[in-house]
């Protein structure tokens, strides 16, 4: 019997970034901004870890996790924090007046109360139109499934948060035709979607993305402005969507 290809060799070539100039207008569902602050935000439990709202007690912790080359190598940023005041100047968005948009956790272990690492939507909007979800976990604590059970986790919280609708300006890659037509023809919504963004070689998120129910749906190519502006420093960044099955609001 022939072996099956991995999916990653059978996607199409990567396509190019994200053009907000070529975005369509959409009607849509997303979390009723201001998102419910992080004074009232209850914590996340799940089997091994709790999720908690940030504070500015956390940065020696954000500090820690922000200056690991091997976890900032898979983030926008690519490498290490500089200085203090650029790991505090990265926390701050989660805390007020900022959580009114993001929706960020620490992570910690539940066992011993120690700071695992950070998730959840650190950008309402993302390069693609819709909200991100994005993470980090300490490298010690790699390869137990602790960042699929904080996905899975803090999906459950994201879906719970009261909806409205909204109209959005989004890739149209991040929608297929069929329910473009089907949209078109019946007047409703598009499905309400969550994006992560993820970098070929990053096997590990893309592996706790499936697992946690996001699916691929584009490459495309960007600057990797750690490498330089070259051509050679083009990238591949695998993109997966969420349908968040989100509370209708009253
Ligand atoms: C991505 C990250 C959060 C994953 O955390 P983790 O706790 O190690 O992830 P998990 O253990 O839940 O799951 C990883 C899964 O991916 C898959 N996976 C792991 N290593 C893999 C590899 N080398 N090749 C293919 N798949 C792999 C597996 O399915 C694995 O699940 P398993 O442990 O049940 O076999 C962590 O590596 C991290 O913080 N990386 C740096 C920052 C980052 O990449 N953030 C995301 C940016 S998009």
């Amino acid at each position: 019997m022939a072996a099956t290809a991995p999916e990653s060799q059978t996607r199409p070539a990567p396509g190019p970034a994200p053009d907000p100039v070529s975005f369509i207008r959409v009607r849509t569902t997303v979390p009723r901004r201001p998102l419910p602050p992080n004074a009232v935000r209850q914590p996340i439990y799940t089997e091994r870890l709790v999720l908690r709202t940030l504070t500015m007690d956390d940065l020696p912790d954000v500090r820690i996790l922000r200056t690991q080359p091997e976890v900032m190598h898979w983030t926008a940023a690519g490498v290490p924090d500089g200085d203090l005041e650029q790991t505090r100047s990265r926390l701050m968005p989660f805390l007020p007046p900022g959580d009114g948009v993001t929706y960020n956790f620490g992570i910690y272990d539940r066992a011993t109360g120690e700071f695992v690492g950070m998730g959840g939507s650190h950008q309402f909007r993302s390069s693609l139109g819709w909200p991100e979800i994005g993470y980090m976990i300490k490298k010690e604590y790699w390869g137990k499934g602790l960042g699929t059970e904080l996905v899975k986790g803090w999906l459950g919280a994201w879906e719970a948060l009261e909806r409205e609708e909204v109209e959005l300006e989004v890739d149209a890659r991040t929608i297929d035709e069929e329910e473009k037509a089907a949209v078109a023809a019946s007047g409703g919504l598009v499905r309400e979607r969550l994006i992560a963004i993820t970098a070929t070689g990053n096997d590990k998120s893309q592996g706790v993305l499936q697992k946690a129910g996001f699916e691929w749906f584009l490459t495309w190519l960007a600057l990797d402005s750690v490498k330089g502006s070259g051509p050679e420093s083009l990238i591949e960044l695998p993109s997966f969507r969420y349908f968040t099955q989100g509370k209708k609001s009253e």
